[in-house]
C-alpha cells in the first residue's frame, strides 16, 4: 500500500547531520535544520518515506484521489513529527500496585514498601504465575494504547520473572509481540533487577552469569542487558561482572544507575562502554562528563521521580549548556503506569526547562541511535527520504502542540512502517 500526505503543517524532520548520532547542545533547538516549512507532502510507498516535496509537486505526480493502493490524507495545515522512541519500558508484568500510593502518603519510601512485600517482590509473584497467553493480550493493550499516544518504536524488559523460565518467557512474549503488534520492539533482559526471596545476593549473581545469561544468549531474543544498579539493589562490583559476563557474549548493556542516591553507576557504565544510563537523576556532574566523552546516553525518566512525589532531579538544561547527549523516556511499569511520551515531554517542558523542540530531539531522534544494534530495518526517529515512514500527524498546526495537553492526547494519526495503526 502507499500513502499521500498532503498539505501539511511543517515537518518536524529532525534529519540533519549524521542521523546515526544524537543532537546535543543547541543543535537540539536549530529548527533551520531541524523543520521543514511550507505547504509540504509526503509520499509513502510501502514502509519507506519515498519523497519529500511540496504539495502541488506530489498531488500532481500522484494524483489527490484515494484508489486501490493509494491512501490520500488531507493533512489540512497539521504539523507532522517523527514517531516516538520510547527507550526504557517495562512492559510485560502481571498484578495491581495501585496500593502503593497510599503506603507513600502515609510515609514509606520506595525502599520500606520494597521491604514490607510490596514493589519489584510483589509484581514478581504475579507476573510468575501468567501465561504466556494472558501476558500476551496485557501486552497487546499496552502496544495499542502506547501507539495512539504516538510511540512507534519500543525498547521493553523482562525482569519481573528473576528465574530462569519466567525471564526467559517474558522475553519469548516480547517476541511475539514484535510480530504480532505494529509496534518496533527492542528487547532487554532484566534478571539483574532484584534477588528473588530466599536466595542470597551472590548466589543469584552466579545463577544470573552462569545460567540465565547462557540460555538468554541462546534464545536468541534479548538485544541487551540491564541491571537495577543502585545502593540496597545490585553493587557496582556485582554490575561489572554481569555486564562484562554479557559483553564477552555481545549481549552490550544498557543500565538502571543513580536513580536515588550516587552510587557511581553513571561513572560505571562509561568505564563499561554501556550504550545507555538510565534514571540518572542523582549522577554526579564528572560522571555526566564522562558519559558523554565515552558516548553514553544519559537517558532521564522524569515520570518516576513524579510519581514517587520526589524532586524531578533531572538537569536537563545542564545537560543542553555541556551539549551532553540526552533521552527521556516513560520507565512505564507498575509504579509508574504512563505509556505516554506527551506526557513525558510536558514534564520536560512545563516543568525541567527544556523547549518543546529539545525535547522532541530526546524522545525521537537521541534515543533511537541507542537502538541502532538492533534496529528495525532503518534508523527511526527522524523523517527522511529512504528512512522509515514512523511519523505522527498531530491535531494542531504547531509542532510544539505535541506536549502541551498534559492528560489529553495530542495525536491526530500515528503512521507505524508506513500504516495507520490509532
Ligand atoms: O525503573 N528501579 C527499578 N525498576 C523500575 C521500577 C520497578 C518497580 O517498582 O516495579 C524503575 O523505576
Ligand atoms: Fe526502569
Amino acid at each position: 500500500m502507499r500513502l499521500l500526505l498532503l498539505n501539511s503543517g511543517p515537518v518536524a524532520t529532525l534529519a540533519s547531520g549524521d542521523i546515526n548520532s544524537p543532537l546535543t547542545g543547541t543543535d537540539m533547538s536549530d529548527t533551520e535544520s531541524l523543520v521543514l516549512n511550507g505547504e509540504n507532502g509526503i509520499y509513502i510507498d510501502g514502509e519507506i518515506v519515498s519523497k519529500i516535496a511540496h504539495t502541488e509537486e506530489l498531488a500532481q505526480e500522484f494524483g489527490t484521489e484515494d484508489n486501490s493502493t493509494l491512501r490520500v490524507i488531507d493533512c489540512k495545515s497539521k504539523a507532522i513529527i517523527p514517531g516516538f522512541v520510547d527507550s526504557h519500558t517495562h512492559l510485560l508484568w502481571g498484578g495491581d500496585r495501585a496500593n502503593e500510593m497510599q503506603l507513600r502518603h502515609n510515609g514509606l519510601s520506595y525502599s520500606d514498601i520494597a521491604n514490607a512485600g510490596g514493589g519489584i517482590q510483589k509484581t514478581v509473584q504475579f507476573t510468575r504465575n501468567i501465561s504466556n497467553d494472558s501476558l500476551s493480550k496485557l501486552g497487546e493493550k499496552r502496544i495499542k494504547r502506547a501507539l495512539d499516544f504516538g510511540t512507534t518504536t519500543m525498547e521493553c524488559k523482562s525482569g519481573y520473572g528473576l528465574s530462569l523460565d519466567s525471564e526467559l518467557k517474558l522475553l519469548e512474549v516480547n517476541q511475539i509481540l514484535s510480530e504480532s503488534t505494529p509496534m518496533g520492539i527492542h528487547s532487554t533482559w532484566l534478571g539483574a533487577h532484584d534477588v528473588p526471596r530466599g536466595v542470597a545476593m551472590d548466589d543469584y549473581v552466579d545463577e544470573l552469569i552462569h545460567i540465565q545469561l547462557p540460555a538468554v544468549v541462546d534464545q536468541g531474543y534479548a538485544n541487551y542487558a540491564d541491571v537495577f544498579c543502585e545502593p540496597g539493589w545490585f553493587s557496582l562490583e556485582h554490575t561489572e561482572l554481569i555486564v562484562s559476563a554479557a559483553s564477552k557474549l555481545d549481549l552490550p548493556s544498557r543500565l538502571h544507575v543513580d536513580e536515588f542516591a550516587d552510587g557511581g553507576g553513571l561513572q560505571l557504565a562509561s568505564e563499561l562502554g554501556a550504550i545507555s544510563g538510565d534514571h540518572v537523576g542523582h549522577s554526579s556532574e564528572s560522571a555526566r562528563q564522562s558519559a558523554s566523552d565515552s558516548g553514553v546516553m544519559q537517558t532521564f525518566l522524569p515520570g518516576t521521580p513524579y510519581i514517587l512525589g520526589h524532586d524531578l532531579e533531572t538537569p536537563l538544561t545542564q545537560c543542553i549548556e555541556n551539549k551532553w547527549a540526552f533521552s527521556l523516556a516513560t520507565d512505564f511499569n507498575p509504579n509508574c503506569r504512563t505509556l505516554s511520551m506527551p506526557f513525558v515531554g510536558s514534564l520536560a517542558t512545563h516543568r525541567l526547562g527544556l523547549s518543546p523542540m529539545e525535547a522532541l530531539v530526546a524522545v525521537t531522534r537521541n534515543p533511537a541511535t541507542t537502538l541502532l544494534n538492533s534496529t528495525e530495518g532503518e534508523v527511526t526517529g527522524s523523517i527522511r527520504e529512504g528512512g522509515p515512514a514512523d511519523l505522527l500527524i498531530l491535531d494542531s498546526p504547531y509542532i510544539d502542540s505535541w506536549c502541551q495537553m498534559p492528560g489529553d492526547n495530542p495525536i491526530y494519526k500515528t503512521v507505524k512502517s508506513g500504516a495507520i495503526v490509532n
